[in-house]
């Protein structure tokens, strides 16, 4: 379909969620085509399963930038731009992104975050859950704003803590939820930059 929306998912890592909407997005019908693979970690796995499914893979490291955060972002702001992209999912991108990059996609970038926000928002959610006693976990997929994993909810999952649980076990069963969550909020924020299109 020609009026997909053109996306990009940015990660920093394993890529596993990237898996989930590649393996989403080849079904007929899905409203997001994924046109573009960004991270910031030229090491990321998901780079190369990417380019295995055609999709261009781009690799910028940090590193060189050294404290100059927004150098960095423009840069993967134009291969943005240059690939033509409407939509920014973050899957695993573990960088926080500056007021400038994020308001320059204000509406158009979304995120998946392991928890059920705004409970747990940062890092080592699952063991922070564990720690807190709670019996009910999930993810999250929300817009994403200038606050730390905050921004309008999307969608969201939940899963069970069961008693014998570890962080990571914890964090597996979050990771199946997260595989199945991400592709159904993928396609609504599809459809609302698609409204907006006209
Ligand atoms: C996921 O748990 C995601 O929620 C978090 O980072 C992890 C990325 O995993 N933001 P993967 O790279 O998609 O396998």
């Amino acid at each position: 379909m020609s009026d997909r929306v053109r996306t990009a998912v940015m990660i920093s890592g394993r890529g596993s969620n990237l898996d989930a909407l590649i393996a989403a997005s080849a079904e007929p019908g899905f409203p997001a085509r994924i046109v573009q693979v960004l991270s910031n970690n030229p090491e990321a796995a998901g780079l190369a399963r990417a380019r295995a499914a055609g999709i261009e893979a781009l690799a910028v490291d940090h590193r060189p930038f050294k404290q100059d955060r927004e150098a960095h972002e423009r840069v993967l702001d134009q291969a943005l731009q240059a690939a033509r992209v409407e939509l920014v999912a973050l899957a695993g991108y573990m960088r926080v992104l500056t007021p400038w990059f994020v308001g320059r996609w204000a509406g158009r970038m979304i995120n998946i975050h392991p928890s059920l926000l705004p409970a747990f928002p940062g890092l080592h959610t699952h063991a922070r859950v564990l720690q807190a006693g709670c019996t009910i976990h999930g993810c999250t997929v929300h817009w994403v704003t200038e606050g730390v994993d905050a921004g309008p909810i999307l969608g969201q999952a939940d899963v069970p803590v069961l008693a014998d649980d570890t962080p990571d076990s914890l964090a597996a069963r979050v990771l199946q939820a997260e595989h199945r969550l991400y592709p159904q909020c993928l396609a609504k924020a599809a459809e609302a930059v698609r409204l907006r299109r006209a």
